[in-house]
């Protein structure tokens, strides 16, 4: 949740800002804003809406400096306008700040600046940040301390790039809960909430972590905790090309997200999947194997997506590992009183790494003594440190803002975990060679399911003018009816809702009429006859029925109005599959209806605040 950029360096300041920007603006688009030098002064242009409204007014800037700071809004504190935009100023307009996180206790903070005269321009709990460095330097006439010693009076949480005018060749970043990382190129400096902003000019990254800050000089940096004690930090190569940050001919990221899942999934396995055994190395495990194995209860937690694949997780790690699993949405783990015992473990999914629910959840388990561990894509992010040991789902950027590749790549290494666990304990080797074979023929047959996407934008047509859908599913498939709903409810703003498919006649069943598409996830399992009759039930209601069925299966023809195939699998493995087709149903609606595909309005790829 908002990106932010800071630059030091030879390069024409703006155009490394904008260019950051762009690749940010994933992470919120309310508002776009830069502080650059121009004949020593700071200059700060911002504007509500996306970062292309920002770049037009740019046009013909004469940015003369080799300093700048830029930032791209999701908007918390304030309304998303331009006054409210970001870089924020102090009083004297010596000191520009970008931010991201929340300052909790700005209120009390401003009371005591405002006590002192100083007066504010904007709602947002930053600029409350950027007039106490301001007022802290006006008294100490010390850039850096100025900082430190704000930094040290602020609760909550913080990205922050900071830049003075008395002092143009020097960029301060720090952190406290939100991320920040810098790149350290020939001679030039760059500052980003994620590295996707950094890799057009180093691979080499340094991760701040908690409390930590950089100072950047002309000649060098130095890192150090707020508090000022000088810190090491390794340095990083980012693992990913930039070509994986481009569209490649796809008209949005989603769309080349949905059609990378074939070797998204494939490289979530390789080299982990050890097929002629029947099971699995996963060397980031390997540390806590005997815990993991010894384990009473594995706690799940996620948000979104990433908790709609923990709920597969729970089935697959149940039958398969023999371990109860239950399944907790962060944001509600660490405000009840969840009675944990030593022997049980936390797993955190996410695809960020830096989703602040999810986050205060590991916090919240490993004060309290509990192994956290965690299923996460992106390389060095937050939950990747914070969590004892985990395994990278190795999915690559994920830059649409609805989540597709990360979901089924996260089930792939769920089951890997799931199979490995259950062959340390009673899972037999041809149990175990009969998934592994299965998870081998996943990438052909995802290829099979892309041969469907003409008819499958068929039908997102016909049903596009619909404004409720229902999601129905059962067992393995009701995650995959939450996933559904939540991919359609985000981009295209249509109602929809996922059930357990035999919950319908408890109340949903009441929407039911012939206005009302049903999108039933009824493959073969054995619990097929029993959605057939909930498919009968909706029917007879003379409801819409669109099926994700099991390739082969005639009857379901006499049932549904339309059917979409998918290649037969196990059904622990099925979600993996059938989200494809619904991956592409939301994606046509949305198109069709003329929405934002890879900007929704009103989310932001990465939650960064509570
Ligand atoms: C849905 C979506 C969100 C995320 C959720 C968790 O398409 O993107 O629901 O899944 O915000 O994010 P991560 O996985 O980054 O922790």
């Amino acid at each position: 949740m908002c990106g932010i950029v800071g630059y030091l360096g030879a390069r024409r300041v703006n155009d490394v800002l904008l260019t950051g920007l762009k690749r940010l603006e994933y992470r919120g688009y309310d508002s776009a804003g830069i502080s650059f030098f121009e004949n020593g002064n700071i200059k700060t242009i911002k504007k509500s809406g996306k970062v292309t409204e920002l770049e037009k007014l740019l046009i013909g800037e004469n940015c003369t400096g080799s300093l700048g700071i830029a930032h791209t809004r999701w908007a918390t504190h304030g309304e998303p306008n331009d006054t409210n935009a970001h870089p924020h100023s102090d009083q004297s307009g010596k000191i520009s700040l970008v931010h991201n996180g929340i300052i909790e206790n700005y209120i009390s903070l401003k009371k005591g600046l405002t006590k002192d005269g100083y007066t504010f321009r904007t709602e947002t709990d930053s600029e409350v940040l950027t007039v106490l460095i301001g007022a802290i330097y006006e008294a100490e006439n010390d850039f850096e301390k100025a900082v430190r010693l704000a930094l040290a009076q602020v609760e909550g949480t913080f990205g922050i790039a900071v830049i003075c005018s008395d002092n143009p060749v020097q960029l301060i970043a720090a952190r406290r809960g939100s991320p920040m990382v810098f790149g350290i190129g020939n001679n030039e400096y760059i500052a980003a909430s994620d590295a996707s902003a950094i890799i057009q000019y180093t691979r080499s990254v340094v991760y701040l972590s908690d409390n930590e800050m950089v100072v950047i000089n002309k000649d060098g940096f130095q890192t150090k905790t707020i508090e000022n004690d000088l810190t090491k930090n390794k340095i990083h190569q980012i693992d990913y090309d930039l070509e994986q940050l481009e569209k490649g001919g796809f008209n949005h990221f989603m769309l080349k997200e949905i059609f990378e899942q074939n070797s998204t999934v494939k490289d979530a396995f390789r080299g982990r999947l050890l097929v002629d055994e029947g099971n699995v190395r996963l060397g980031g495990l390997s540390d806590v194997a005997e815990k993991l194995r010894k384990a009473k209860r594995i706690i799940i937690t996620a948000c979104g997506t990433s908790w709609h694949s923990a709920l597969v997780g729970e089935y697959m790690l149940e039958s398969l590992a023999e371990i109860p699993v239950e399944v907790e949405y962060a944001s509600e783990f660490r405000y009840r009183n969840p009675i944990l015992d030593e022997d049980d473990i936390l797993i955190a999914i996410s695809q960020s790494g830096e989703t602040a629910d999810t986050l205060a959840a590991i916090k919240e388990a490993t004060q309290r003594g509990i192994t956290a561990l965690g299923i996460v894509n992106v390389v060095g992010s937050s939950i990747a440190r914070d969590t004892s040991a985990g395994v990278y789902i190795h999915a690559g950027p994920e830059i649409g803002v609805a989540s597709t590749k990360a979901f089924t790549s996260q089930i792939t290494v769920l089951a890997l975990i799931a199979l490995w666990l259950g062959r340390m304990k009673n899972l037999s080797a041809t149990q175990g060679k009969r998934i592994a074979n299965a998870m081998k023929q996943l990438p052909e047959q995802i290829e099979k399911i892309y041969e469907k996407v003409d008819e499958i934008k068929a039908i997102a047509d016909e049903y596009s003018s619909s404004r409720n859908f229902l999601y129905l599913g059962r067992g393995y498939n009701f995650p995959v009816a939450l996933e559904g709903a939540l991919k359609l409810k985000e981009i295209s703003y249509i109602h929809a809702e996922g059930y357990p498919a035999a919950e319908m006649k408890h109340g949903p069943i009441a929407l039911i009429d012939d206005n009302m598409p049903v999108v039933f996830i009824a493959t073969k399992d054995e619990i097929y006859d029993k959605i057939l009759s909930n498919i009968q039930e909706v029917r007879a209601r003379r409801g819409k029925i669109i099926a994700i069925a099991t390739e082969g299966d005639t009857l379901i023809q006499t049932v549904a109005n339309h059917v979409i195939y998918i290649p037969e699998t196990l059904p622990m493995l099925t979600p993996i599959l059938a989200v494809i087709p619904l991956q592409l149903i939301a994606y046509y609606i949305a198109v069709k209806l003329g929405c934002n595909v890879d900007q929704p309005r009103n989310l932001a790829k990465s939650v960064t605040v509570e």
